[in-house]
């Protein structure tokens, strides 16, 4: 089912940490405009704020029409989405055994864990003395030793797991043959550690949800894998992308940078201005369309019953109608809800662990590296193509070594 009228989307390649300009454009001129992504049917996109809210918050859209229609996609063939394939109640059911995991109340006591782990990988890099690759050194590892240890996966096999991991979250980086052999072998890994945790537990999530599997039933072994392999793979890389952006964003601007450092911004307000900004995905949007269950009318137009619709998080979250002057990062702007960690049913699992994590991030990296500033010049630096989540491959960072 061709549309000749529709864009075809993604709308470009990401270019750092910019949103393309196309978003805003069709904010205002088409809020509900026709795309054609490489393979699948057509969809709508939608970018106004309301709109955004609407397709992702109302039951009147859901995921399970997914199953039977040809989704628009950019592999050739669809790769499954375990949970965010999931309508309510089966998606209640799943995000239900990892209910209290992620709760702000339990990733506040793992506060003190994270900043030891901020501490322990800046000493390293101040020991060792600038330039340091922000990335490598402190960006991944963050947040991976924190997803290891909360899902009981050995740190050590981050070798063995990264590459693995990285194909979860490809989009053209790698061919769809190679996606799935990659994910195959994450699949059976995590087999191992289940089967492992099955003859002895232990007081982490792959216990917690194998347990969960066996006594009650809830989930079959291939959903229960699935899951695993989706918490991980989130559970890190986008977090991990953005503590190396929010640093590039704040280098690159020094005026912002000083307001924090300077205490006129407080860090959790700055982190969520920069979530607000900095696009982490490398579209505006997710690649999962919801359907309309029913025809829907929304600003730009009518959605009918069994249309897929993308919801742009991040040209809503630079909508005119609801934040001033939307286009430029402020860390000192009141607080405003914003749509970075998505919003209804399917709003990120792993949202207040990953504001801690930035949050502790952000302040470690301030606090002990005194005037930190890019090491290399602008031009210099790659970034990830054919990925979900956009970011520098390498950060190179340097700054003032104290007397
Ligand atoms: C800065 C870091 C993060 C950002 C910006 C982010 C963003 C998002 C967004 C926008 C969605 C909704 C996708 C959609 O509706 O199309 C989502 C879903 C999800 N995220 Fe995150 N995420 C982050 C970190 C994490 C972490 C640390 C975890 C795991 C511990 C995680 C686990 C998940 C899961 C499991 C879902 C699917 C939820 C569902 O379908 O019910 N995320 N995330």
């Amino acid at each position: 089912m061709s549309d000749p009228e529709a864009r075809s989307y993604p709308l470009g390649p990401p270019d750092r940490l910019e949103l393309d300009a196309g978003y805003a454009w069709l904010r205002e001129h088409e809020p509900l405009a026709r795309i054609a992504m490489p393979y699948g049917e057509p969809a709508w996109l939608v970018t106004r704020y309301e709109d955004v809210r609407t397709v992702l918050g109302d039951s009147r859209f859901g995921r399970a029409a997914a199953a039977t229609r040809d989704p628009p996609r950019m592999y050739p063939e669809p790769v499954p989405g375990g949970i965010t394939d999931l309508d309510p109640p089966e998606h209640t059911r799943m995000r239900r055994l990892i209910g209290t995991a992620f709760t702000a109340r339990r990733v506040e006591l793992l506060r003190p864990r994270a900043e030891g782990i901020a501490d322990e990988l800046l000493d390293r890099m101040v020991c060792e003395g600038p330039p340091a690759d922000l990335v490598e050194a402190y960006a991944v590892p963050l947040p991976a030793v924190i997803i290891c240890e909360l899902l009981g996966v050995p740190y050590e096999d981050r070798p063995t797991f990264q590459t693995w991991a990285d194909a979860y979250m490809t989009t053209t980086a790698i061919p769809l043959e190679e996606k799935t052999a990659r994910l195959g072998e994450l699949g059976a890994y995590f087999a191992g550690l289940v089967a492992r945790r099955r003859e002895t537990p232990s007081d982490d999530l792959i216990s917690a949800l194998t347990q969960a599997r066996d006594e009650r039933d809830g989930l079959s072994e291939e959903e229960l894998i699935g899951f695993l392999m989706t918490l991980l793979a989130a559970g890190y890389e986008t977090t991990a992308g953005q503590i190396a952006n929010f640093a590039y964003a704040l280098v690159s601007d020094p005026a912002q940078l000083l307001l924090v450092r300077g205490g006129k911004a407080d860090v959790a307000g700055a982190v969520e201005e920069l979530l607000r900004h900095v696009p982490v995905m490398a579209t505006g949007s997710t690649f999962i369309p919801r359907y309309a269950t029913e025809d829907v009318e929304l600003s730009g137009g009518t959605v009918r019953a069994g249309e897929p619709v993308f919801a742009a998080f991040y040209a809503a979250n630079r909508d005119p109608r609801v934040y001033a002057d939307p286009e430029r990062l402020d860390l000192t702007r009141p607080p405003r809800p914003h749509l970075a960690f998505g919003h209804g049913a399917h709003f990120c699992a792993g949202a207040a662990l990953a504001r801690m994590e930035l949050q502790v991030a952000l302040h470690a990296l301030l606090r002990r590296l005194p005037g930190l500033r890019a090491a290399v010049a602008d031009e210099e630096l790659v970034w990830k193509s054919g990925m979900v989540v956009r970011g520098p491959v390498a950060l190179p960072v340097t700054w003032e070594l104290s007397m």
